[in-house]
């Protein structure tokens, strides 16, 4: 008989561009709060298989990678609590994601609304990105993982993760060595979505972000570039759909916030005129300040990358283990073994 299964959260992150104050909020954070609900359970990867629909260049794909392991640490992930370890170390999850292929209709895939909009866009689709789907839905039950953060553009996916475990337990009924693979559920982020810089959703594609780790006169400049309405110092500036008032709202308290949206009110803050200037300036303060812990442990580890590795390695170990023995049980579901 297997071992009662364990609770489970796991999530992947794309390495793909600078990340940003969205994947922050959205992403980042909530992974890491997870550490101490599910201590030696969170189970978190960088997507080097996936981005590899796309990216096609080899040191560029490195040190993305790369990159997002240092963010995680820096940011706070703990080694200790959560697993942090790059997809392809774990290439048995290749071999869930056939098992699954084969048990999948393509019908499912044609549904698939991420890949429909990338087509639309005019996108030319490999098979990779036409089968992604079934790699995330191996990543995702080659753990049996029973948690699964996202965010909303992700949920259809774990769906499909739903469906293939069900579709596979049925084709292959688990015997007495209990599920073999776990249908998953997902959890959205709290965070609603965070405004860029010009107010739609921040996104790397929109080039309208902001950066983790910008700090100083760039971080200055670039929130001076957050898009506002046209407004005479000293005269009431209005308080809905505000983008600074936005993004302030990520880092303040409720007193606090209040406070700014009364200066916004007024027009003046301790009787001196208050425009937008001022309230980016409150901004740009309020993320220095933040960040600034994690900066300068992201600085630490980028001068020592062997330390990186070394999670990275670890990991992979801990996450290849639990892969091989679900796959061990799939092989024998399946009449491979
Ligand atoms: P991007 O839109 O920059 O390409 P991704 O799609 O790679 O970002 O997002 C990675 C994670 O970060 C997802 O869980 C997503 O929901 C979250 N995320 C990205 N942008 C935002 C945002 N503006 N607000 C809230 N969450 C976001
Ligand atoms: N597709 C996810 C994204 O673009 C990344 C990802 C890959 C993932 N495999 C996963 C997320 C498994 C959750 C679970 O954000």
């Amino acid at each position: 008989m297997n071992e009662p299964l364990a609770k489970r959260v796991l999530s992947g992150v794309q390495p793909t561009g600078d990340l940003h104050l969205g994947n922050y909020f959205g992403a980042i954070s909530q992974h890491i709060a997870l550490q101490d609900e599910f201590p030696g359970e969170a189970y978190y990867f960088i997507a080097d298989y996936h981005a590899l629909t796309t990216v096609r260049d080899a040191d560029a794909l490195r040190s993305a990678v790369f990159e997002v392991a240092v963010t995680y640490l820096a940011l706070g992930l703990d080694p200790d609590k959560a697993l942090l370890f790059r997809q392809s170390d774990v290439p048995e999850v290749t071999e869930l994601a056939w098992m699954l292929a084969c048990g999948t209709g393509m019908g499912l895939l044609e549904r698939a609304t991420s890949y429909k909009d990338k087509v639309a866009k005019g996108l030319k689709p490999n098979v990779g990105l036409f089968t992604y789907p079934i790699l995330m839905a191996a990543d995702i039950l080659a753990y049996q993982s029973s948690l699964v953060p996202v965010g909303k553009d992700q949920v259809q996916h774990v769906e499909m993760a739903q469906d293939m475990a069900t579709h596979f337990e049925q084709t292959f009924p688990s015997g007495e060595d209990g599920p073999v693979l776990v249908r998953p559920e997902y959890r959205l982020s709290s965070t609603p979505k965070v405004p860029g810089l010009d107010g739609d959703k921040m996104s790397k594609s929109y080039g309208n972000t902001i950066p983790i780790f910008t700090s100083g006169k760039k971080l200055k400049k670039l929130v001076a570039r957050v898009v506002t309405t046209a407004a005479e110092l000293g005269s009431p500036l209005p308080t809905d759909n505000d983008n600074v008032l936005g993004l302030l709202a990520l880092f303040c308290d409720a007193a606090e916030l209040e406070a700014i949206k009364s200066y916004y009110r007024a027009g003046k803050r301790d009787g001196e005129p208050f425009g937008y200037g001022h309230a980016k300036q409150l901004l740009a303060a309020k993320i220095d300040a933040h960040f600034a812990e994690a900066r300068e442990r992201r600085e630490a580890l980028l001068a020592d990358p062997q330390q990186v590795e070394d999670v990275l390695a670890r990991s992979a170990v801990k996450a290849r283990a639990r892969a091989q023995a679900t796959l061990q049980l799939c092989r024998r579901a399946t009449g491979l073994r």
